[in-house]
C-alpha cells in the first residue's frame, strides 16, 4: 500500500494543542492521567470540532461551495464552530435548529455575531434538523447558490479526518514525553471524533480508545464509530482498524444536553486539581465515566483524556 493520501485542508486550528500531565487529578484517580487540551484549538472558544472543520472546509472550497448549511440544537458547539469556520473562509452560513424559535443565547448568539442565519424546524425531534438542512440546501441551489449541506456534528469520514491526523500529533507528543502505551478517553456524541481517533491510533499503533456516550446508546455508537473509522482509513489510504471500538454507557444522566450530578462532581474535581474546565454536556460526563472505571480498577493507565471544549455551554446548561 502506498503512503497516506493528503485530502484538501484549510488552516483553522492552533496546533499542536498541549498534552499536559495532570498530577493532582492522577493522585485522586490512582491512575496516571494526561490532558489533551483540544479546548485550546483556537477558533472561537476552541474545541474538538475545529480539527474536523479544517477538512470539511477544505472539501467545501475544493468543490467551489459558497454557503455552509448545517445545524443542531440552538446550543450546539458544532453548529457555532461550523458557522465561524465558514465565515472565516468567506462562505455564508445557515444553521438549522430543532424546535421552536428561542432567543439566541450562548452558542447561537455567537453564531449570529458571525452573521450566521438561524432557521428553526418547529419540531422538537433532533432528526428534524437533517431534513430541514437538505431542504434549505435545495432552496439555495434553486436560487443559484452553491451550498454544502452537513449533518449534525459533522460526523462524516471527511470530518473524522481531524482526529485521525490528531493521532499523528499525539504520537509525536507521547514519544517526546516518554509516556508508555496509553488509552485515550473522550466523550462521544455524533461519533466523528471517536471514529477518527479510532482509525488514527490504529494507524499510529498507539493503543485503545474509549468513548463515553453522552447521547446515543452504546451499540449504535459502536456501529457509527466502526463505519466512520473505515471511511476515514479509506480516505487516508491506510488499513482500517482491526479491533472493534469501545463505547461506555451509563453516564448520560437526565439526558443529552443536560447536566448530571456525577458529571458536575467530576468537572469540579478537575477544576480544583488542575485548573481546567470540562463542559457539562460532554467532557464532564466522559470524566465521570473514566473516574468510575478507575474506581472499579478497570484502568491501569497511562490515560490521555481529551478535553474537547464546549466553553460556551459552561454558562448556559442547566
Ligand atoms: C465539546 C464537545 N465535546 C465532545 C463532542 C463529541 O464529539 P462527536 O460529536 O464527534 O462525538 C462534542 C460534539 O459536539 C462537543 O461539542
Amino acid at each position: 500500500m502506498s503512503g497516506p493520501l493528503a485530502p484538501p485542508r484549510v488552516r483553522l486550528a492552533t496546533l499542536p494543542t498541549p498534552l499536559q500531565p495532570a498530577p493532582r487529578l492522577s493522585e485522586v484517580a490512582g491512575v496516571e492521567i494526561w490532558l489533551k487540551r483540544d479546548d485550546l484549538t483556537g477558533l472561537g472558544l476552541g474545541g474538538n470540532k475545529v480539527r474536523g472543520l479544517e477538512y470539511l472546509l477544505g472539501d467545501a472550497l475544493a468543490r467551489g461551495c459558497d454557503h455552509l448549511v448545517t445545524g443542531g440544537g440552538p446550543g450546539s458547539n458544532w453548529a457555532m464552530l461550523a458557522a465561524l469556520a465558514a465565515r472565516r473562509h468567506g462562505l455564508r452560513a445557515t444553521l438549522v435548529c430543532y424546535g421552536d424559535e428561542v432567543p439566541a443565547v450562548g452558542n447561537a448568539a455567537l453564531a449570529v455575531l458571525a452573521e450566521a442565519r438561524l432557521r428553526f424546524t418547529g419540531d422538537p425531534d433532533r432528526a428534524s434538523v437533517d431534513r430541514v438542512v437538505e431542504a434549505v440546501a435545495a432552496e439555495l441551489r434553486a436560487a443559484g447558490e452553491r451550498p454544502l449541506a452537513l449533518g449534525r456534528g459533522g460526523a462524516t469520514p471527511v470530518g473524522a479526518l481531524g482526529y485521525a491526523t490528531a493521532a499523528v500529533e499525539l504520537a509525536g507528543q507521547l514519544a517526546a514525553t516518554g509516556v508508555g502505551p496509553a488509552s485515550f478517553w473522550l466523550a462521544t456524541g455524533s461519533c466523528g471524533t471517536q471514529g477518527g481517533l479510532h482509525a488514527g491510533v490504529a494507524w499510529q499503533r498507539l493503543g485503545g480508545v474509549v468513548g463515553v456516550t453522552v447521547s446515543r446508546p452504546a451499540p449504535v455508537c459502536v456501529e457509527r464509530v466502526t463505519a466512520l473509522a473505515r471511511g476515514v482509513a479509506d480516505l487516508l489510504g491506510v488499513p482500517a482498524p482491526a479491533a472493534a471500538p469501545t463505547v461506555v454507557d451509563g453516564h448520560l444522566g437526565p439526558g443529552y444536553g443536560r447536566r448530571s450530578a456525577e458529571g458536575d462532581e467530576a468537572a469540579a474535581l478537575v477544576a480544583r486539581t488542575e485548573g481546567v474546565f470540562l463542559d457539562p454536556v460532554f467532557g464532564a460526563k466522559a470524566m465521570a465515566g473514566l473516574l468510575a472505571a478507575t474506581r472499579r480498577g478497570e484502568v491501569t493507565g497511562p490515560v490521555v483524556f481529551l478535553v474537547s471544549g464546549g466553553a460556551p455551554t459552561l454558562f448556559t446548561t442547566s
